[in-house]
């Protein structure tokens, strides 16, 4: 199988890289990928994440794990544990399907490289179809809140809602991005922090509950979001806090337009009630854990709900941002995503 490059993904001389996103910014650390059960460790543990990397990573493991491997049960059960690693993000179940789609076929390791493959290459030009689509809503001057990571980190390309960011900043438009931190697990202070800085864009981190205040203040006039899973009539899920986002946007009348390629829409999803929300540890909300140690502030064993992520009505939507084109609510709630 060829060589891949990506920020978070790495694929050299036979072998599936990732760097740990748990222990950005602080240190930078590839992982060679040792097994199917490695892989899906490091995909709950969250060194990768996001979407589109989701899937695109458990593809690659698959291909690469399943070499020489002729026992079709076997290889279907480990195809399984991948697909099943994660509950919202849809990608991953798309990258995983269609390569099982092959496993009958005579030459399925081959057809599996070529399936792995294609969703990473096919990544990079979707991320750069949003980008284009996406920069055209940004005006020069805008203040841009964003939430959670959605850069180079989560994709094989650009990014979603970050890579509409990097292109309007690349086209001279100026721009200042407040960062919500993201809590619990901080994508937002950790990884578009950094990948901010990295790109040289000016931008604030504000701590969650600052978003309305900074709204209020006249700071904001877009918010470019992420998705996990689009719904076929435009209600969406993304990292907790996007709902409570998309609330306090429509409440100051600013747009709020989620960023996603076709491979983040559930084709047999009608609305977001039937999404299902990935539950995670208690230790999460607890404290906080990273490369800078292990902190747990509040009483120990202290009750606690973690849902990763929520979903976002298409009432709250101003238009949806896709590599097929921008659909506006009202072509979301015509049914645009079910034709496409
Ligand atoms: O739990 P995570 O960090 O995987 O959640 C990621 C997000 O919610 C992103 O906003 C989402 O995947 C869209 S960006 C590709």
């Amino acid at each position: 199988m060829k060589d891949l490059h990506a920020l978070g993904i790495r694929f050299k001389d036979g072998e599936l890289y990732i760097l740990d996103q748990q222990l950005l910014p602080q240190k930078e650390v590839l992982i060679r990928v040792k097994d199917v059960d490695h892989m899906v460790t490091i995909i709950q543990g969250l060194k990768i994440r996001g979407a589109p990397a989701i899937g695109i990573s458990a593809g690659l493991a698959l291909a690469r794990f399943s070499r020489g491997m002729n026992d079709r049960d076997e290889v279907r059960a480990m195809a399984l544990k991948l697909r099943e690693s994660r509950p919202t993000a849809i990608n991953l179940m798309l990258v995983i399907d269609r390569m099982l789609a092959h496993l009958t076929e005579q030459n399925f390791h081959s057809l599996f490289e070529e399936e792995a493959v294609r969703a990473f290459d096919e990544d990079v030009i979707l991320c750069d179809r949003m980008a284009e689509y996406g920069t055209e809503l940004v005006n020069d001057g805008d203040g841009i809140l964003t939430h959670c990571n959605t850069g180079r980190l989560v994709t094989a390309g650009v990014g979603t809602a970050l890579g509409v960011i990097f292109k309007a900043h690349e086209q001279g438009k100026k721009i200042h991005v407040y960062v919500d931190e993201t809590r619990p697990l901080l994508q937002g202070a950790r990884l578009t922090a950094w990948e901010l800085q990295q790109a040289g864009i000016p931008y604030s981190l504000i701590t969650d509950n600052m978003a309305a205040q900074m709204m209020k203040a006249g700071r904001v006039q877009k918010v470019f979001i992420g998705s996990d899973r689009v719904a076929l009539n435009g209600d969406f899920a993304n990292k907790i806090g996007t709902y409570g986002v998309s609330i306090l946007a429509k409440y100051h009348r600013i747009p709020f337009y989620p960023v996603a390629p076709y491979t983040t829409i559930d084709f047999t999803c009608e609305s977001g009630d039937a999404i299902p929300i990935e539950e995670r540890e208690a230790y999460e909300v607890r404290g906080a854990r990273g490369s800078f140690g292990d902190v747990c502030w509040a009483p120990e064993n202290a009750p606690v709900c973690n849902p990763a992520f929520d979903v976002s009505p298409v009432e709250n939507v101003t238009a949806f941002i896709c590599d097929k084109g921008v659909f506006s609510r009202e072509a979301l709630k015509h049914g645009a995503l079910k034709n496409l």
